[in-house]
């Protein structure tokens, strides 16, 4: 699999909305992972100068995130087709549209799934390979647990599978192989890596989480969102309980991992996943990797 990303390690650096910007991405692809870059809030210029930070930061193979369901998409594909980077992932939706012209360019596809059945759909349009990830995750997150997502994907297709949600270091490699997966996407972890561009609040508040210090919000608006238990996440499922319109719902989230990332952690959206609790301290991109992969 490591031919298929051209990587030292079977590692991908999940992207983070906002966060994945280039000294992440190129320190994890210097450490021998894919780091990822994020597009969210970019527009061309913008990903143009990103992608060129990487480059002139590294020399290894990176990534391109595409959030489905973000509204600078039918600016940034094109883009992507005629200026390829080495890696795409797709999140929340189908890359359907544009799969085979970012392939014909020489770009690797890889599809973050959350069911056996959107991976049977990634498989039949030809992607080249796959992240299963599970409902522990941080950020936006399906329904499904890694455990036994990610088994039931590795035994529906016939294509590499990375396994994402709840794995911070070697015991979770190993147990992603067991469940047949070639490697892992990880996002907590790399949260708390020193090159993460966050406030220092962000990362202590996922240092101090413990196994059940993460909530997840946005049921109601059908997009459910895995962040820090935190005062904002209080008022908005005392809200949802209540019955609140959509729309104030969505006024609450609205901006808040932007919050997050000054340092307002009591009003900020802290996306992190339940992993968080196994982690005590900030730590450089090379020192998280060597604690994924400790023996090579
Ligand atoms: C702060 C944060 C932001 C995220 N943003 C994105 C995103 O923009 N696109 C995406 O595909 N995944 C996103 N994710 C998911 C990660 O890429 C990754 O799949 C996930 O974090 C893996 O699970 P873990 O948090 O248990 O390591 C995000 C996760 C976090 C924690």
């Amino acid at each position: 699999m490591t031919t298929i990303l051209g990587t030292k390690y079977p590692l991908i650096q999940g992207a983070l909305a906002q966060i994945s910007l280039p000294p992440l991405v190129a320190a994890v692809s210097n450490a021998g992972g894919l780091g990822v870059l994020t597009t969210t809030n970019m527009d061309v210029p913008a990903l143009e100068a990103a992608i060129a930070a990487v480059r002139a930061q590294t020399d290894k193979p990176f990534g391109v995130n595409l959030m489905l369901q973000q509204a600078n998409m039918a600016e940034i594909v094109p883009y992507l087709i005629t200026h390829p980077v080495p890696v795409v992932t797709t999140s929340a939706g189908t890359p359907k549209a544009f799969c085979q012209a970012i392939q014909a360019a020489g770009t690797k596809v890889v599809a973050v799934i959350p069911s056996v059945k959107v991976a049977v759909k990634m498989a039949a349009l030809g992607v080249d390979a796959l992240v299963a990830e599970g409902m522990e995750s941080g950020g936006h997150i399906g329904t499904e647990t890694t455990f036994s997502l990610v088994q039931q994907v590795t035994a529906a297709v016939d294509l590499p599978v990375f396994a994402a949600g709840g794995i911070a270091d070697a015991a979770g490699v190993a147990a992603a192989k067991a469940l047949g997966a070639v490697g892992v996407q990880v996002g907590t972890a790399f949260l708390v890596a020193t090159e993460t561009p966050i406030a220092q609040a962000y990362k202590d508040a996922v240092i101090a989480a413990t196994d059940t210090g993460t909530v997840v919000t946005g049921l109601a608006l059908h997009d459910a969102v895995r962040s820090l238990k935190n005062p904002l996440t209080t008022a908005y499922l005392e809200a949802e309980a209540a019955g609140a319109d959509a729309d104030s719902l969505h006024g609450m989230l609205d901006g808040s991992l932007t919050r997050a990332i000054n340092g307002d952690i009591a009003h900020g959206t802290l996306m992190a996943g339940q992993i968080a609790g196994k982690l005590t301290g900030v730590a450089p991109v090379s020192a998280i990797v060597a604690r994924l992969f400790p023996e090579d």
